[in-house]
């Protein structure tokens, strides 16, 4: 089966809400316990651009959406202009089978030239395949935060990761 990776566009978000939504509703991977609606996401979507730091490729099979990897600011301070905290999502049934570094090969090459210092990923633990994911790429670990999140009855830790561009 092939994959096409491109930047997201409008007619995208209903399926990149629902695929997110699982993570929200079934997982520890984010700490967003309240699912969205393509409204309520709206913000999140129209940070992205064409151009510049912060942006959105999909990851498409047979005309589905498989998986999404984005850049987004990391804080809103100005100094902290120079890095972007990345995250990427794939259905369900479409991991392990090298999307996701289609995804992030995609991700950094479209961010390879603009002014950006570090690129920060913070993973729930236990993730191994993130944390593969993220050490394919460069990322190193900085350190866990320990029971800094609680959601489906449990506190959980959270390893922050850094990569220097
Ligand atoms: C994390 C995720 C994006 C990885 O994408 P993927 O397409 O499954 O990963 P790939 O097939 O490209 O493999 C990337 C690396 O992860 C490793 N990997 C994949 N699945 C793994 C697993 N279940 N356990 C351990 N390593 C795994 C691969 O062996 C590969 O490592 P290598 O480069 O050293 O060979 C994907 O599994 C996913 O969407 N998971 C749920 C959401 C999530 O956790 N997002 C990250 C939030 S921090």
């Amino acid at each position: 089966m092939s994959t096409t990776i491109r930047s997201a566009r409008p007619g995208d978000w209903p399926a990149l809400t629902e695929l997110y939504n699982h993570y929200v509703l079934k997982t520890s991977i984010t700490f967003d316990v309240e699912p969205y609606t393509v409204e309520t996401r709206r913000p999140w979507f129209e940070q992205f651009a064409e151009t510049g730091r912060y942006r959105l490729h999909v990851a498409e099979r047979d005309g589905q959406i498989a998986g999404y990897a984005a850049s987004s600011r990391f804080r809103p301070k100005r100094a902290y202009d120079t890095s972007v905290e990345t995250s990427i999502y794939l259905q369900p049934d479409c991991h392990g089978q090298g999307i996701g570094t289609l995804l992030y090969t995609a991700l950094f090459e479209s961010l390879r030239g603009e002014d950006i210092h570090r690129a920060l990923g913070g993973i729930t633990l236990p993730n191994a395949a993130s944390i593969a994911l993220h050490r394919r790429f460069g990322f190193e670990s900085t350190g866990v935060l320990h029971e800094v999140g609680r959601k489906l009855d449990r506190y959980w830790d959270v390893e922050w990761f850094e990569k220097a561009l």
